[in-house]
C-alpha cells in the first residue's frame, strides 16, 4: 500500500506587493476572510486531509504567523476566568501540538520552487503535500483531501487543475494533458504562464499539489524559469516522462484566488454568505447595492 501523505509545505515567503500598504506590517496570509485568517482555512485542510506535520516556509516580517499558533496563555485564562466557552473552542483551532509545526526561512523570494527547495531536509524521502494559502477553496470535500485519495490511486505527481477562460491561462501553469480520464488526467508538458497563444490547454494549475521526493531532486538542478523566479512547475514537469509522472486533478469546488484583491473580495462576499449568522444581513445589503447601482445608470 502506498505510504500516507502526512507533511505539507506552506510556502508563505513572498512580499505579497498586491497588497501593499498592508502587506507592509501584516502578512497576507495573517489577512481575515470574514473572522479568521487565510492561514488558518490552509490549515484546516490540510488536517482533514490527514496531514500531521506542518511545514512553513517562511522570510523577514512574518512573526505575526509564528504567534498565531502560539498558545495565549493570558488570553485562555481571561476567556476561562469569564466562561467563554465558544471563543476557547475557536482558538483551539489555532494550537498545534508540540513539534507538529516547523519553520524554514527562505532568506531572498527568488520564486515557489524555491521556497519548496528550501523545505527539502524536512521531507527526506516520502510524497508531500504544498498548500499556498492564497488559494482558498470551498468545497464539501476539502480539495487536498480529494487529492490525497486520488492519489491513493494514482501516485506519481499531483496538481490540482481548474478550467480557465483562454484569455486567463497565461497567469497560471498550464496543462499539456496526454489522457482525460474525467477528473484525473495524465500530463504530458506544463507551461508556466504561456502566451494566450500558445497555451496547451484551458486546464491551469492552482495552489494545492502532492509531489514525489523526486521534484526536490529536480529543485536541486534548478535555475530561473519564468518571470525569473525557479519555478515549481519546472521541477515538476521534469518528472513528466519518469516513472513518477505527473497528473492534474480537477477538483469538486470553487477557487478563490486570495492573492488579488478582487478575489479576496469576492471570497469575503461568498463565505460571509455562507454564514448563518451573516448570511441574511449582507444578502440584504447586497441587494440594496446592486439596486442603487442599477438606479443610478
Ligand atoms: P505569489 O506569486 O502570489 O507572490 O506567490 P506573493 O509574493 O505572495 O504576492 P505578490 O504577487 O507580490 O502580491 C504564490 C505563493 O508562493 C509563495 C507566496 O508566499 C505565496 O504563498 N512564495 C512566492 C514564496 O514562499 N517564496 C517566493 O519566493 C515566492
Amino acid at each position: 500500500m502506498r505510504k500516507k501523505v502526512t507533511k505539507a509545505i506552506f510556502p508563505v515567503a513572498g512580499l505579497g506587493t498586491r497588497f501593499l500598504p498592508a502587506t507592509k506590517s501584516v502578512p497576507k496570509e495573517i489577512m481575515t476572510l470574514v473572522d479568521r485568517p487565510l492561514i488558518q482555512y490552509a490549515i484546516d485542510e490540510a488536517r482533514a486531509a490527514g496531514i500531521k506535520e506542518f511545514i512553513f516556509v517562511t522570510s523577514r516580517g512574518k512573526s505575526a504567523l509564528e504567534d498565531y499558533f502560539d498558545h495565549s496563555p493570558i488570553l485562555e485564562q481571561e476567556l476561562r476566568k469569564k466562561g467563554k466557552t465558544e471563543l476557547l473552542a475557536l482558538l483551539k483551532d489555532t494550537n498545534m501540538d508540540s513539534g507538529a509545526i516547523a519553520y524554514i526561512r527562505q532568506h531572498r523570494a527568488l520564486g515557489l520552487g524555491h521556497a519548496v527547495w528550501c523545505a527539502r531536509r524536512l521531507i527526506a524521502d516520502e510524497a508531500f503535500a504544498v498548500i499556498l494559502p492564497d488559494d482558498v477553496i470551498a468545497a464539501e470535500t476539502p480539495c487536498l483531501k480529494q487529492m490525497v485519495e486520488a492519489y491513493a490511486e494514482t501516485g506519481g505527481n499531483m496538481v490540482a487543475a481548474m478550467e480557465v477562460p483562454p484569455e486567463k491561462a497565461s497567469a497560471y501553469g498550464v496543462l499539456d494533458v496526454q489522457e482525460d480520464m474525467g477528473s484525473i488526467v495524465s500530463v504530458k508538458g506544463m507551461v508556466e504562464k504561456p502566451k494566450r497563444e500558445e497555451a496547451p490547454s484551458n486546464l491551469a494549475v492552482i495552489g494545492r499539489y502532492i509531489l514525489g521526493p523526486s521534484v526536490l531532486n529536480n529543485l536541486n538542478k534548478m535555475r530561473a524559469g519564468a518571470g525569473g523566479e525557479i519555478q515549481l512547475t519546472d521541477a515538476i514537469a521534469a518528472d513528466i516522462g519518469t516513472a513518477n509522472g505527473v497528473y492534474g486533478y480537477r477538483f469538486r469546488g470553487q477557487r478563490f484566488d486570495c492573492g488579488s484583491k478582487a478575489g479576496f473580495l469576492q471570497a469575503t462576499v461568498a463565505f460571509a454568505l455562507a454564514r448563518d449568522d451573516l448570511r441574511d444581513d449582507l444578502s440584504a445589503y447586497l441587494r440594496e447595492v446592486v439596486n442603487m447601482s442599477k438606479a443610478a445608470e
